[in-house]
């Protein structure tokens, strides 16, 4: 097993990764269950494959799960939902002593951490995430939120879970779709800040998304360090460490804002062009050589995920694009941060991008 700590200051907790963890549900979450009653949260298409797992992994060991089921989708994470949610935890009595699970891929994490991060001011819960993105990214770093009229998880908290348990087992049923999704997260850190992990990547890419067990559990132990070490660093995206793991996501938000946030284009999708876009720009800018740059997109394309934005058929221009990213909540009295790359390896936080220059280099790209 690989466990990673996420060395926060009183707050420290581990993220457990291994296959099987479920089965050892109760013992993995060793103290943090004080009542026999076990509040998870998960939404219908998870309970479908992994409830009964669950179940017997907690009766077994004398205690009795108690559910509460969304709907698939980013709808859960909504006012009414966060209320339907706390309404049901606090008539299930949770107290802030006790630990809800969120056992689920980003919505359900997202939704649950906030929950309980207002829940009595503040109760504990616990990641069991289900998807591979969930699993490098959404559910190590106590970023919680809920998505209201004006846009995506603008409305959330900082509140850390006290236990990441990813177990592998959970990848084997996700859609190959979803699954290379997950992994533009993983080609993310090396991109990043790993130069030596990107090259891994560029010879075990294919293989992590074929699931073989070894390369997949390096790839998420190796993306959680570099997660758990950034947020270690800079828990609140206060100075510019955290900031990094934004890359692709400005250039991949507007991408998400101009397909309508729908099937078209998944999440990581959106940051796998995204990231090809950054580095793009970056050789534009005479930072990282054309062939750098061409090494991202032909990596991120052997996984099988889209590298060029003329795949998505868009019928805006680049101004249109940069319009949307005025909309982005990372915008800071008027500037919005870029990440960009000096290197492989080499991300840097640029607070001096003017969006026209941005609307030129997007007009390019699309057409
Ligand atoms: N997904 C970006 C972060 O957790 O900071």
């Amino acid at each position: 097993m690989a466990i990673i700590s996420v060395a926060l200051a009183g707050r420290a907790y581990d993220v457990r990764i291994q296959r099987s963890l479920l089965d050892n549900l109760a013992q993995e979450c060793g103290p943090m269950l004080r009542k026999k009653r076990v509040p998870i949260v998960t939404d219908v298409n998870v309970a479908a494959h992994w409830r009964d797992r669950v179940t017997l992994a907690l009766t077994k060991a004398g205690f009795e799960p108690v559910w509460h089921v969304v709907s698939p989708g980013e709808g859960a994470k909504s006012w009414s939902g966060l209320e339907a949610l706390t309404d049901w935890m606090l008539a299930e009595g949770v107290e802030r002593g006790d630990h809800v699970i969120a056992l689920g891929g980003g919505v359900v994490g997202d939704l649950t951490g906030f929950a309980c991060a207002v829940l009595k001011r503040g109760c504990g819960f616990i990641q069991i995430p289900t998807t591979l993105l969930a699993q490098v990214d959404s559910s190590v770093g106590g970023k919680t939120a809920i998505n209201t009229g004006a846009g995506k998880n603008l409305i959330g908290a900082f509140h850390q879970p006290a236990l990441v348990l990813a177990d592998l087992d959970v990848i084997d049923t996700l859609p190959t779709r979803e699954m290379r999704a997950g992994y533009a997260e993983v080609i993310k850190y090396g991109i990043l800040g790993d130069a030596d992990f990107f090259a891994w990547l560029e010879q075990n890419g294919e293989a992590v998304v074929a699931r073989d067990d070894v390369a997949l559990e390096h790839a998420v132990a190796t993306s959680v360090a570099t997660k758990a070490r950034i947020v270690a660093e800079d828990e609140r995206e206060t100075t510019g460490a955290r900031a990094l793991l934004n890359l692709g996501h400005t250039f991949g938000h507007a991408l998400e804002a101009e397909t309508g946030f729908s099937n078209q284009l998944l999440h990581g999708e959106a940051v796998a062009l995204g990231m090809v876009l950054a580095a793009r720009y970056s050789a534009r800018r005479g930072e990282l050589s054309a062939s750098d740059a061409q090494r991202v997109a032909d990596a991120i394309t052997t996984a099988g995920l889209p590298s060029d934005v003329r795949q998505l058929n868009l019928s805006c221009d680049g101004q249109k694009m940069a319009n949307h990213m005025l909309h982005d909540k990372k915008m800071d009295a008027g500037t919005l941060p870029f990440i960009l790359l000096r290197g492989i390896g080499e991300a840097y936080l640029a607070n001096d991008i003017e969006l026209s220059d941005i609307a030129a280099f997007l007009d390019e790209q699309i057409t």
